[in-house]
């Protein structure tokens, strides 16, 4: 009965969280926690109680797990090559139509600017900038960007879930780096009429399959799929496997890669302060998997201490090498499996704790990206936050934040013991329906090769 209530009142969040999405996709795990005091309580009493189960289970097959786990050290590399040519054809991705096959070959263009930029550095670490649909966003990241110092020694990679074409013309202005643009074919946005976008007979809301005869599979609290918010699972997925294991400028390349979002704001030290963080990170913090450009708590510009920070993985501006990435990727049918349309929360909850201890991000003391939100939303105009509006950003760059901020010579302050989701949540649902895991596990799998030695 308590199982019963929770779903119907997570639904009701998802219902609620699910119309403001786009507005506010990076604040994701900041906002959802904020209900009401009642609902807040009786549904942690459901997460523990979830808890104690999945805790228990664990103890119980405590036994299988060790085994398999001690065997399952990095072979992937040796079963495995890449085909970045194209893509495997046993693997059964959704029909191409004109407009996504189109995109795909033209993912194959090498990077413009390589005339003026034709020598990337030998330790660049190449900058992933994932976008969807806000051109006026995207003006004011390109322009941080553009005043950061370093980035003409490395690769910009654009990544654009659907296409557009006021998205494309920013994109295409860029002078100060090399830069390729990627379209991820198999976007929702891209397919007006079939999966992955709607299909005419695709079940809605919470339809039953069999009475309205209707295509799909509910999540777990009942609701047939929405393209709108699964695309961006499904982009982050089939980006991370492309810029790894399925672009002819990236396979080869062994150092770390920087992921940001259309509304990060980026400081002009950021390069230059990442590039000391990943070269400290194995050396001063064994746990930490990644380096982050700012605090997890997305509100903070940081502490300002003498120290570095090791704390949870954050989302804004998270790097790590082809090392952690096939950790990640050996993790695919958990993430896609997980009953949640968020990627973060994804792997917070499933891939991370997986990894088989503490999973920490590097970071400085102060913040060298910020998310900028809309104005108002969230009261943003306090002297942390920042926020936007058509275009005009309110970010004070700073002396400080123009040169490198970070001393070798620092100690690492361990935030342990943060809040934020956990082995064991449910998820929030919104990622129920089989195709949609179909799709996600032929994500993963498409630029592999089983080699036939294996
Ligand atoms: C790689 O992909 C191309 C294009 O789809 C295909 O012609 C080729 O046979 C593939 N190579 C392997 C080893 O699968
Ligand atoms: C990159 O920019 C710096 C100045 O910011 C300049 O000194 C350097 O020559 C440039 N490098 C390339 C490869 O353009
Ligand atoms: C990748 O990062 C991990 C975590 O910081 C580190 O242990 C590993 O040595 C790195 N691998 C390479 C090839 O640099």
């Amino acid at each position: 009965m308590v199982v019963v209530r929770s779903s119907i009142f997570a639904h009701q969040l998802f219902v609620k969280m699910s119309r403001n999405y786009y507005i506010d996709r990076a604040m994701a795990s900041y906002k959802k926690p904020r209900i009401r005091d009642g609902a807040v309580r009786r549904f942690l009493f459901v997460v523990c109680l979830t808890l104690v189960g999945v805790l228990l289970l664990f103890f119980l097959v405590g036994m299988n797990m060790n085994s398999i786990s001690s065997n399952e050290i990095d072979n992937s590399a040796i079963e495995f090559s890449f085909n970045t040519s194209g893509l495997i054809k046993s693997i059964k991705l959704p029909k191409h139509n004109h407009l996504s096959k189109m995109l795909e070959n033209r993912n194959q263009l090498p990077p413009r600017n390589m005339d003026l930029y034709p020598v990337l550095a030998k330790d660049r670490i190449v900058i992933v900038l994932y976008v969807h649909n806000r051109p006026q966003y995207l003006k004011v990241v390109v322009d941080s960007l553009s005043r950061v110092s370093g980035i003409n020694e490395t690769l910009l990679i654009v990544s654009h879930d659907g296409y557009f074409e006021e998205m494309n013309k920013i994109v295409e202005g860029i002078k100060f780096c090399q830069v390729k643009q990627i379209f991820a074919p198999f976007s929702p946005h891209l397919f007006p009429n079939s999966f992955p976008g709607v299909s005419p007979n695709d079940c809605k809301d919470k339809d039953n399959p069999i009475l309205k005869n209707c295509e799909g599979s509910t999540d777990q609290y009942g609701n047939h799929r929405s393209p709108k918010i699964v695309s961006l699972k499904h982009h982050w997925w089939w980006m991370m496997n492309t810029v790894w294991d399925g672009l002819k400028e990236t396979t080869g390349h062994s150092g770390d890669i920087l992921f940001i979002e259309e509304d990060h704001f980026i400081f002009p030290n950021a390069y230059e302060n990442l590039k000391i963080l990943t070269e400290l990170k194995p050396k001063k913090c064994p746990d930490c998997y990644a380096a982050n450009l700012a605090p997890s708590n997305v509100k903070s510009r940081g502490e300002n201490w003498d120290s570095l920070i090791a704390e949870r993985m954050g989302n804004i501006g998270y790097t790590f090498n082809r090392t952690v990435w096939r950790k990640i990727h050996r993790k695919a049918s958990e993430f896609c499996f997980f009953d949640d349309y968020n990627w973060d929360i994804t792997m917070w909850v499933t891939v991370y704790p997986s990894f088989g201890g503490a999973v920490y991000s590097l970071r400085g003391p102060r913040a060298s990206a910020v998310h900028f939100g809309k104005c108002g939303l969230h009261q943003g105009q306090g002297e942390n936050t920042a926020c936007v509006d058509n275009g005009m950003v309110n970010i004070n760059t700073e002396e400080i934040d123009k040169v490198v901020n970070i001393k070798p010579e620092w100690g690492v302050h361990v935030m342990s013991n943060q809040d934020g989701y956990q082995a064991g949540f449910r998820g929030w649902g919104g990622w129920g329906d089989k195709r949609d895991h179909q799709l996600c596990l032929d994500f993963a799998q498409m630029y592999l090769v089983r080699s036939k030695t294996s």
